[in-house]
């Protein structure tokens, strides 16, 4: 079975997690910063705990903050856990991503943030957001935070500039299905030092440092993945998640879409053993990119489309954390590619002002609602 993802682990992240480093998160955040063109980054146990951190650290409360509707529902999760208000914007059908027209129109006296994804890798277009935010400074006489959401979309570039290196911060996260991996984890990348130091000092004194037993969980959490993604087993693995509610109750407390909710840990520190397996990830990340665009270009070239198929546009400095086609017939679809063992992945299954804990919020978002029923994601990895 050709898994819908797959992280890419070799033999050295396996050896990383029986050398005990001490030191590993420090070295971690200075080779991401320098890779990813920023002046510092802090790292967190998850990209959902790093954005809230920022708002935390920054006394940002009570505010309201523009965010794409059509995301991982912990982004609306941090919003909501740090006193703010999520307003949602309906994305743009081209790429996925918000759009800029609408959110502009959403911007009133109470917004203090924009959260601004590149979703599945497509950058948005950077010169428009900072002129947006400009002008909302200039009207409403406060600072307006622009957070950059890079965790599809690690080192996508608009026209030459690498995303994340402009506007405020940049958060990244590095779960097992994200373009490089540190087991669990996030970062926040600043331009500026004197607020990365603002959160690093806010993080050593609201943030503990992990209990030995996790450290042994997380260590073996990787080994089991570095096992069941071999295409072999993922047979059983794919098995287990689509017929039994076994590993749905193991992944339970990390993910909940329905509920406003985090995981008990999410003031832990990062680990170093997550560092060290995140400095060997930082290693193959250009190759991983390189052969994400490979893949994503061959599917636009050579597949078969169907009626009522859209496939992605292939986007010059686009990372393709997903190759996501709308499909009228999704359940179909998955079931015809099962039955020729790709399992067919389905990224973001709601628009977040449409799950139960959001529908208060009053937001229509048409194409994100369409997107959630129709969108389906091909494997992007090098068992393709
Ligand atoms: C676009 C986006 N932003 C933020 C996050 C949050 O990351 P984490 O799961 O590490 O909290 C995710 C999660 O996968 C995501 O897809």
């Amino acid at each position: 079975m050709i898994p819908r993802f797959k992280p890419a682990l070799g033999w050295s992240e396996l050896l990383a997690l029986f050398k005990f480093k001490r030191g590993a998160v420090k070295k971690f955040e200075q080779a991401f910063a320098r890779k990813f063109e920023a002046v510092d980054a802090v790292s967190f146990p998850y990209g959902r705990s790093a954005q809230w951190a920022f708002f935390k650290a920054l006394g940002i409360e009570g505010a309201e903050v523009i965010m794409p509707s059509y995301t991982c529902s912990v982004v609306a999760h941090a919003v909501s856990l740090s006193g703010n208000i999520p307003r949602f914007v309906d994305i743009d059908l081209h790429d996925y991503n918000m759009d800029l027209g609408i959110a502009e129109a959403l911007i009133t006296s109470k917004t203090r943030a924009i959260i601004a994804t590149h979703t599945f890798g497509y950058p948005q277009n950077l010169e428009r957001l900072e002129k947006m935010v400009k002008k909302a400074e200039q009207e409403h006489g406060h600072k307006v935070w622009l957070i950059q959401d890079c965790c599809h979309a690690f080192g996508a570039k608009w026209k030459s500039r690498i995303i994340g290196s402009s506007g405020d911060v940049a958060i990244y996260a590095f779960n097992i299905s994200k373009m490089i991996t540190t087991i669990f984890g996030g970062m926040l990348t600043f331009q500026d030092q004197e607020l990365a130091n603002k959160l690093r000092t806010w993080r050593d004194a609201h943030y503990q440092k992990p209990s030995f037993i996790k450290s042994f969980k997380r260590r073996f959490y990787l080994l089991a993945v570095f096992f069941a993604f071999n295409s072999v087993i993922y047979g059983l693995v794919w098995w287990l998640q689509s017929k039994t509610p076994f590993l749905n109750k193991l992944t339970k407390a990390y993910h909940l879409d329905n509920k406003i909710h985090f995981p008990p840990d999410y003031k832990d520190k990062m680990l170093d053993v997550e560092a060290s397996v995140g400095l060997l990830q930082l290693g193959r990340y250009d190759k991983i990119i390189r052969d994400r665009r490979r893949i994503a270009e061959d599917y636009n070239n050579k597949l078969e489309i169907r009626t009522g198929w859209v496939l992605p546009p292939i986007v010059e400095g686009a990372t393709y954390s997903h190759y996501t086609i709308r499909v009228p017939n999704r359940e179909e679809i998955k079931k015809e590619y099962a039955a020729k063992s790709v399992e067919i992945g389905e990224l973001i299954q709601y628009s977040v002002p449409d799950l139960k804990c959001y529908t208060d919020n009053n937001s229509e978002c048409k194409n994100a609602t369409l997107c959630s029923r129709e969108t389906i994601n091909l494997p992007l990895h090098n068992n393709v």
